[in-house]
């Protein structure tokens, strides 16, 4: 579905590459999740493959094809991206907001307002009462419900997602990861998902990539992860989640006592 070969991507000025010759195949269906820390590469990886960001060698494909072959507007058009900070227009309403996409693909009015509905109704959000708010009428949480209605305005079968909940309170953060893995599965999407939180990596990833340094130091499943972390600083990271997890186990087990 989605397979980067040999990228490296060298910023102009900088004396490290910010990725270096870095090998990832997304399959039909997954969820994929960048996790690392920050400057480790993960959102001009991400950026590469909708070609926000050309990268300086290697070549992407996505559907078999070479992303550079095409127009890289085609390209973002077939592609939902939900921006790091969401990024909604703040003099647009919701619905005007959500409609982008379908706007520049020149969709009849009725069709959009139609589509605009559909979407808010799948994000949870009833639609007559917001599709006329202003972003700054919304909480943090129903902002990044917009962002996720926009991304999928135009029915993407590909999902790039910079951080989507990492500004949320975690109860905010908890629903709206169910709520997307359930539309991640619903409409067969494949997603990638760019993290620096452990927790969120293990509980939605079917595979989980470890950037570090602008490489790849590991790529496995939750699972496999956990069990056999590839080095000590990947032992580190999922450490954490661990120990989190037995303290929380400790807890339960003293007030049965
Ligand atoms: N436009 C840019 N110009 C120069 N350096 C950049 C630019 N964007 C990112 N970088 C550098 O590239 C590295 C990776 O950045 P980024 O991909 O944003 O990391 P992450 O998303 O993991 O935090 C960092 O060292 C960052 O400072
Ligand atoms: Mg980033």
């Amino acid at each position: 579905m989605i397979r980067l070969q040999n990228i490296t991507k060298r910023y102009d000025g900088t004396a490290e590459p910010a990725v270096n010759a870095i090998n990832l195949h997304v399959a039909q269906g997954e969820l994929l999740v960048l996790l690392g820390e920050s400057g480790c590469g993960k959102t001009t990886t991400l950026k590469m493959i909708n070609r926000l960001i050309e990268p300086t060698a290697g070549s992407i494909h996505v559907d078999g094809k070479d992303i550079m072959s095409g127009s890289p507007v085609a390209l973002r058009r077939s592609i939902g991206y939900v921006f790091q900070g969401v990024g909604l227009f703040p003099h647009m309403t919701v619905g005007e907001n959500i409609a982008i996409a379908p706007r520049l693909l020149n969709w009849p009015s009725e069709k959009i307002r139609a589509r605009v509905d559909e979407l808010l109704t799948l994000v949870n959000m009833d639609a007559a009462e917001h599709r006329d708010r202003l972003p700054d009428q919304l909480s943090g949480g129903q902002r990044q419900r917009i962002g996720l209605a926009r991304a999928l305005a135009a029915q993407p079968r590909i999902m790039l997602m910079d951080e989507p909940f990492g500004a949320l309170d975690p109860l905010t953060r908890d629903t709206l990861q169910r709520e997307f893995l359930k539309i991640h599965r619903d409409l067969e999407l494949t997603t990638v998902m760019v993290t620096h939180d452990m927790t969120e990596a293990l509980l939605l990833a079917d595979r989980i990539a470890v950037m570090h340094r602008g490489a790849i130091l590991q790529l496995a499943t939750p699972r496999d992860m956990l069990a056999e972390p590839a080095d000590e600083y990947v032992r580190q990271l999922m450490a954490t989640p661990r120990h989190q997890a037995d303290a929380l186990e400790a807890l339960t087990h003293e007030e049965r006592d």
